[in-house]
């Protein structure tokens, strides 16, 4: 059984062997990790759609450095929380790249919560679902998740697109939606090494259609590094990595520890 409907008629789907055929025979081969890959190939933009290799590369090493474990730990208490009553949950990390948060979640829930995920990159998608076994894991794209309507008590989506509507669709009536995303002063050390002026992150964001805003959290917390390769990846996995000219990358390189200030806006919405 998978948690998963046919993308291309969204009828659900009988396992056979290794491969999952839906009512309208669509098949869908299980790859030898255990994820499917449910990304139409007219839905591609590219061949590998997503974050680019060397931006993949330098989050999987970063996330492991556990520089961001703080974001991870919080994230597991809120959500145990607003569960804290329930027996049963369905959480989706959506754009969960190589499935550092989805990972430390499946770890820390009620071993019966199912935990799905999905992003539209196929290598970040199969290096998360050979890290963890227990998780539904698929490539698709956010704007179109094969899964049915109403079927998520939570949806939880950190640095990741999402469509409104699709948000919508998703969660059931009275679900949660977590977002993460930058606060005022992230990673304000190295953005003042590029920008002249900085210019900072929104303290709070709106309500997606459909929802109300039930609790906001600012965790922020200063990441002291002493390995160059840490820093080297932090700004490698930031939009923001190709601004950095050479000469202002040397000078921050030449400073042998560094203080960053990492400053994550949580925002929990409820679906009215
Ligand atoms: C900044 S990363 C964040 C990944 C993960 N949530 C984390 O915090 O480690 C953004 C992710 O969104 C994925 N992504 C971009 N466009 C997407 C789309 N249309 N559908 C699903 N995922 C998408 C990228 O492949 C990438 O893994
Ligand atoms: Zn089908």
């Amino acid at each position: 059984m998978t948690v998963f409907i046919c993308p291309l008629c969204q009828t659900s789907f009988q396992q056979k062997d290794n491969t999952q055929i839906c009512t309208n025979n669509h098949h869908f081969d299980i790859a030898k990790e255990g994820y499917l890959n449910l990304l139409p190939v007219n839905a591609k933009n590219s061949k590998n759609p997503g974050d680019n290799k060397e931006m993949m590369n330098a989050r999987r090493r970063f996330l492991n450095s556990e520089g961001y474990l703080p974001l991870a730990q919080k994230l597991i208490e809120l959500i145990n929380n607003l569960f804290a009553e329930k027996k049963q949950a369905h959480i989706l990390d959506l754009g969960c790249g190589e499935g550092y948060y989805t990972n430390q979640l499946s770890n820390n829930v009620p071993e019966n919560f199912i935990i799905s995920a999905l992003d539209i990159s196929k290598v970040a998608i199969r290096y998360a679902a050979k890290r963890n076994k227990k998780i539904n894991f698929c490539v698709a794209s956010a704007y179109d998740v094969p899964l049915p309507n109403n079927s998520l008590d939570c949806l939880l989506r950190i640095y990741a697109p999402s469509l409104d509507a699709e948000l919508q669709r998703l969660i059931k009536t009275k679900g949660y939606l977590v977002t993460v995303t930058p606060a005022p002063r992230h990673l304000f050390q190295l953005r003042e090494k590029i920008y002249d002026e900085v210019h900072e992150h929104p303290q709070e964001n709106d309500s997606p259609a459909g929802f109300s805003k039930i609790n906001q959290i600012n965790l922020a917390y200063i990441l002291s590094i002493s390995e160059a390769q840490q820093l080297q990846d932090l700004i490698n996995m930031t939009p923001f990595a190709w601004k950095f000219n050479q000469s202002a990358m040397e000078k921050l390189l030449a400073e042998k520890h560094w203080n960053i200030e990492c400053d994550f806006n949580i925002e929990v919405y409820q679906k009215k």
